[in-house]
């Protein structure tokens, strides 16, 4: 176990939520951030519906529920995070944005020796690192969606990640939190996305030239390499606004063609339709 008891999470969307509620059902102080008193309240539900979910499976017992919900506190105030042992941010993903969260958790965050993360999918950690006057303690800890399901992190050091600060994220994510970890460099996508995203980008192609119906490309994946998911449905699950801003970094970084975003892809983000929080993405969701 580590010394990280209290733990600032930014951000309770899809990501968000669920390393929340990972931290608090590890039995961590969790403070949530969200920007208005809505994104609360949404925040809220989705902590409350996967635990829910989870009752229902058998995998928590009804105690460990509501001793879960008593450790997960909210504001929408950067500034209650002045305490925190660690802020993992979880806003959406974008860069501009992530670079102003990580400039006012630095200047919020109290103790000298606080960590800051990122669950970011792609953003480079030492631009996140270099918004911050402590950039040796700043590393990338990426989660995976549905985060109470799947149990990897990716573990990512920018350039100037201190020794200490990695040793002690590294125990957070394997002992507190009892996560498989993986080691990447920082590289846009990191480890698993510069797999999954050319994957997903080719998949929208095939669809976009009428070469098969996404039902199609899914059952292929699905009945004949036992994915759980086939890779258009999968993109719905991650949200096709992450799954376009993951395909934009990885372009930018590696300037290959087969990374560049479908223009399918980028209209489907543009009408709105994110996939299966939007209700409505290669697939229809009630
Ligand atoms: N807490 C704990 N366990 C839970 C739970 C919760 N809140 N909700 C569900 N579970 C458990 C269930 O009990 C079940 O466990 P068993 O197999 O032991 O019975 C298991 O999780 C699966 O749950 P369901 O039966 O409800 O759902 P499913 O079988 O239809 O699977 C899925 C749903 C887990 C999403 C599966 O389809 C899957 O793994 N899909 C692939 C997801 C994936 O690839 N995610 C990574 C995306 S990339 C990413 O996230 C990073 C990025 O940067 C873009």
């Amino acid at each position: 176990m580590t010394d990280v008891r209290a733990v600032g999470v930014v951000g309770c969307g899809l990501m968000g939520a669920g390393i929340a509620e990972l931290c608090a059902r590890k039995g961590l102080d969790t403070l949530v951030h969200e920007v208005d008193a809505r994104a609360v309240e949404a925040g809220r539900d989705r902590i409350g519906s996967s635990l829910a979910r989870a009752v229902e499976r058998g995998k928590l017992a009804a105690d460990e529920r509501d001793a879960t919900l008593k450790r997960v506190a909210f504001t929408t105030d950067l500034a209650d995070l002045a305490d925190r042992d660690l802020a993992i941010e979880a806003v959406p993903e974008d860069e501009e944005l992530k670079l102003r969260v990580f400039a006012v958790l630095d200047r919020t965050m109290v103790r000298p020796d606080a960590l800051l993360a990122s669950n970011t999918s792609s953003i480079p950690i030492m631009k996140l690192a270099a918004a911050t006057s402590r950039p040796g303690q700043v590393v990338g800890l990426h989660f995976f969606n549905p985060v109470p399901v799947l149990d990897l992190v990716e573990l990512v050091p920018s350039l100037v990640t201190a020794d200490e600060a990695w040793e002690r994220i590294h125990a957070f994510a394997a002992e507190t939190l009892g996560r498989h970890v993986i080691v990447s460099q920082d590289r846009a996508g990191f480890v698993v996305n510069s797999l999954l995203i050319p994957y997903i980008v080719a998949a929208v192609r095939m669809f976009e030239s009428g070469f098969a119906a996404a039902h199609d490309i899914d059952d292929g994946m699905v009945r004949g390499c036992a994915h759980p998911m086939g890779p258009l449905r999968l993109a719905d699950h991650i949200g096709l606004d992450t799954t376009l801003a993951v395909a934009e970094s990885l372009y930018a970084e590696f300037r290959e063609p087969h990374l560049a975003p479908p223009a399918l892809l980028q209209r489907m983000v543009q009408a709105g339709h994110l996939g299966r929080k939007t209700g409505i993405g290669f697939y229809r969701y009630p």
